[in-house]
């Protein structure tokens, strides 16, 4: 059974799709804490409710991003998690930092890398005109929003579709998506992989057709 501490900021509906997902039995996991950046953040009132350690470090008490980091380790470290899990957590983490939790430090974005990075990604999935959005689950490296991609889900733009109807369609997919592939490593089959170019891939072992890393829209499925 993997630890696993999840950072959040706000809402935390990733972190509830994992817990979902320890309590269905579809993911070999259990969490050990949940921390937030924000004191306030809902998502944090959900765990300690579920009997899991809560704890905020507020970045805004800290000099610098260092610091905050420094601080943020070693909450984390209190539990010794195998997975270090960012579910909507929004703040820039440093080289060092995510250094220390290499090849085990996962998030979640909501567009398809590399398009997209940053913030607003529907906004910017809107202004571009694409046709097909969604989000990406990939190990965390020093450069934001481009580390190593583990799963995407893909979702239809609409006509018609406001920031709001396009982030609600990615979220579903959110949900879907974020468990499996922490159940792939939980379960040991993600291997990261230098190519020739020195370029790091992941590859899933035992991937077959009815659990694929990309999965098709729900809304076209169903
Ligand atoms: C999600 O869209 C996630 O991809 C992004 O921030 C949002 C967090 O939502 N990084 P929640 O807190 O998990 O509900």
């Amino acid at each position: 059974m993997k630890k696993i501490s999840i950072l959040i900021s706000g809402r935390g509906s990733n972190m509830e799709a994992i817990f979902a997902a320890i309590d269905a039995g579809e993911l070999p996991a259990r969490v050990v804490s949940v921390i937030s950046n924000r004191p306030q953040a809902a998502g944090l009132a959900m765990a300690a409710a579920r009997g899991v350690r809560t704890a905020a470090v507020d970045h805004r008490q800290y000099p610098d991003r260092a610091s905050f980091d420094a601080a943020l380790a070693a909450e984390i470290d209190r539990d010794v998690p195998e997975m270090v899990v960012l579910a909507g957590f929004m703040r820039i983490l440093t080289p060092g930092f995510v250094e220390s939790y290499a090849g085990r430090l996962f998030n979640i974005h909501p567009s398809l890398l590399p398009l997209f990075p940053g913030l607003h990604t529907h906004r910017q999935a809107l202004e571009a005109g694409v046709r097909i959005h969604g989000c990406t689950v990939h190990f965390v490296t020093a450069a934001l929003d481009h580390g190593p991609i583990v799963a995407q889900a893909a979702v239809p733009v609409c006509d018609g579709d406001d920031e709001e109807t396009l982030a609600a369609r990615v979220l579903r997919e959110e949900h879907r998506i974020y468990p499996r592939a922490l159940r792939w490593f939980a379960e040991g089959r993600l291997r990261l992989e230098k190519d020739e170019a020195g370029v790091e891939r992941v590859r899933v072992e035992g991937v077959h057709e009815s659990d694929p890393c990309l999965l098709a829209p729900s809304l076209l499925t169903s």
